[in-house]
């Protein structure tokens, strides 16, 4: 299994059009030692020839120009055969309105997901003849790419943010928000951009994995309404932090995993540089994902 990193920063990106913090602010200077980093997607290969998309940014063009291994082998060609959607937030799916030049690739959602796609007429614009929508229930493998199985399963969240009512229900567990399983050989990775709490479930469906993609998007659950950029704690945006009690270096601190990489990281979040949160963190074995980086999970001989 070969993964590409193509965007690294949760909502907004790094550096977010309208923010001024320390980190937006360096991102936006040639060589301050932070450079700007594209919206939370993933890409994953077996073969090098086939590609998934996990989570369609809204920075899909820069993201596969950015990519050789995404450019097209031929006159009208894309080595991208599937695209799965983790939840409906603009960040995951508004990327599906970049694909929608009359190339063929299969689209896979949960039914709730697929529902808010169908729901926003726009999307029509990915067309039936060419983009396949496949419902995929929770918990039941299918192929996503030859030779590379996945498995969509629940994973603590909510609705997407333009969906939520007065008083949304944080930390439901069912269709909106999922992780992706994926599974080569005997090759087991996988990808949860988005969760607001580790279950005991879910710690045991992960434990032993050769790698983890894992949501990062906030340091302290209180980061931003600490820096005076929102109003919101990681939270009650679906996003459990990343440091202090029941954050997720504690929480998955007891579970034998290879690699633990932190994805979908907020522009706020002090571990983009260096400094005391990016030490804790690398001292407890995680990696901070970048855009560019690459991983191989390559097969016993
Ligand atoms: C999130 O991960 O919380 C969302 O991407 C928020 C948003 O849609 O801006
Ligand atoms: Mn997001
Ligand atoms: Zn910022």
């Amino acid at each position: 299994m070969h993964f590409l990193v193509l965007g690294t920063a949760a909502g907004g990106g790094l550096p977010q059009w309208n923010c001024g913090c320390d980190n937006c602010r360096m991102a936006r200077v040639e060589g301050s030692g932070l450079s700007p980093q594209t919206q939370s997607s993933i890409a994953v290969s077996v073969d090098g020839e086939n590609w998934a998309i996990l989570n369609a940014s809204p920075d899909i063009r820069q993201q596969i120009g950015d990519n050789r291994q995404l450019h097209p082998r031929a006159l009208r060609h894309s080595p991208i055969r599937s695209v799965v959607v983790t939840n409906g937030d603009i960040d995951h799916i508004s990327g599906l309105l970049v694909l929608r030049e009359k190339q063929a690739f299969e689209l896979f959602m949960t039914e709730a997901l697929a529902a808010i796609i169908e729901d926003n007429p726009v999307f029509d614009a990915l067309d039936p003849a060419f983009v396949a929508r496949r419902t995929i229930a929770l918990d039941s493998a299918f192929p996503l790419l030859p030779g590379l199985d996945a498995k969509l399963f629940a994973v603590p969240g909510k609705v997407p943010l333009f969906l939520e009512g007065a008083e949304p229900e944080i930390g439901i567990e069912g269709e909106q928000t999922i992780g992706i399983e994926l599974t080569a050989g005997d090759r087991r990775a996988y990808y949860i951009p988005g969760c607001a709490a580790l279950t005991e479930t879910l710690s045991a469906r992960i434990d032993g994995a050769d790698l983890l993609l894992f949501d990062g998007t906030l340091f302290t659950d209180d980061e931003m309404l600490v820096s005076g950029t929102g109003q919101k704690t990681g939270r009650r945006m679906g996003h459990m932090p990343i440091d202090g009690a029941g954050g997720s270096l504690e929480a998955l601190s007891s579970l034998s995993i290879k690699r633990k990489i932190y994805v979908h990281i907020n522009n706020t979040n002090p571990i983009w540089r260096q400094g005391p949160a990016r030490d804790k963190v690398f001292n407890a074995g995680f990696e901070v994902g970048h855009d560019g980086m690459e991983i191989s999970l390559a097969r016993d001989p």
